[in-house]
């Protein structure tokens, strides 16, 4: 239950991508989110389910409130650059495109733009970030999949790894989360994620599991602090509307976006 901030403002909202993940955040919003309005969208395929216009980057960034990025990495420094420097919230699911494109933090310490970081596919950032505060000692996340969700995956390629050959759970990557943003670039939005909430890229370890069994995506944190030891576990089934994905990462935004106006927050 939550209990909405009384307010006259209406903060206008607009997404860009609106592929699996971006059409469910859609549809939360048409359906109601207290104090939010979806305005506009972005997207070189226009869903022809929505009747809320499409604009390009530019109007999104500048008529918009809160922009909501839910695009491939490669898709998110153009609309990054122009939400920040717009002073506009950017609720950002690809948290890898931080890893990958620096410039974008470059950018965004100029501004008075915010950046935020749903916790996605992941599990247990709420007492991740708890923990950092007495002190994080070392700070772990081993991702599980069936083999076929890392085909294409660079360093599959590079390595000449043969995912049909795997039958038993393999470790196939071990790395740090810089390492393993460029190895694995579509899988790596949870490691990304746990970086910026601990201890940063170099210093978060990341292993890659293989799993003929696995039926969906696995991830574990194993989390040393002074005081505390944490290790979560969440079992993602993938999303129908696009396998590499999950729905829950959708969830976290529409979660993101009721904590802008919600009396009662629970982080
Ligand atoms: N943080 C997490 O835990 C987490 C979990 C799942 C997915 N993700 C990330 O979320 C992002 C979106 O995932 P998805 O499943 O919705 O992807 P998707 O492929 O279903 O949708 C992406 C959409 O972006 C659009 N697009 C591509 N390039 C564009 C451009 N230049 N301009 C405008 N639109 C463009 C595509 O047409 C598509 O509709 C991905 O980067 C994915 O890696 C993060």
């Amino acid at each position: 239950m939550s209990i909405s901030v009384p307010t006259n403002t209406t903060l206008s909202v607009g997404i860009a991508g609106t592929g699996a993940l971006g059409s469910a955040v859609a549809h939360a919003l048409i359906n109601g989110i207290d104090g939010l309005k979806l305005t506009h969208l972005s997207d070189l395929t226009p869903n022809k389910d929505f009747n809320i216009p499409y604009v390009d980057f530019d109007e999104l960034a500048n008529e918009c409130d809160i922009i909501v990025e839910c695009l491939p990495p490669k898709a998110v420094p153009e609309l990054a650059e122009k939400v920040l420097k717009a002073q506009k919230t950017l609720i950002m699911i690809s948290s890898c495109a931080l890893l990958i494109y620096p410039e974008i933090l470059d950018i965004h310490k100029d501004t008075h733009s915010r950046i935020i970081v749903p916790s996605g596919a992941l599990s247990g950032i709420d007492g991740v970030k708890a923990l950092k505060e007495l002190g994080i000692i070392s700070s772990k996340i081993a991702s599980t999949k069936h083999p076929r969700g890392f085909t294409g995956a660079p360093y599959v390629d590079k390595m000449g790894i043969d995912l049909t050959q795997i039958k038993t759970k393999t470790k196939i990557f071990e790395g740090n989360a810089f390492e393993a943003a460029n190895a694995f670039p579509a899988n790596v939005n949870v490691a990304a994620t746990l970086s910026l909430a601990a201890l940063g890229p170099e210093k978060t370890r990341v292993e890659i599991w293989a799993d003929p069994e696995a039926k969906g995506n696995m991830h574990e944190l194993t989390i040393e602090g002074t005081y505390s030891t944490l290790y979560s576990r969440i079992e993602n089934k993938p999303d129908p509307a696009n396998p590499k994905s999950s729905m829950l990462a959708a969830q976290s935004i529409v979660s993101a976006l009721k904590d802008m106006h919600n009396q009662l927050i629970v982080l």
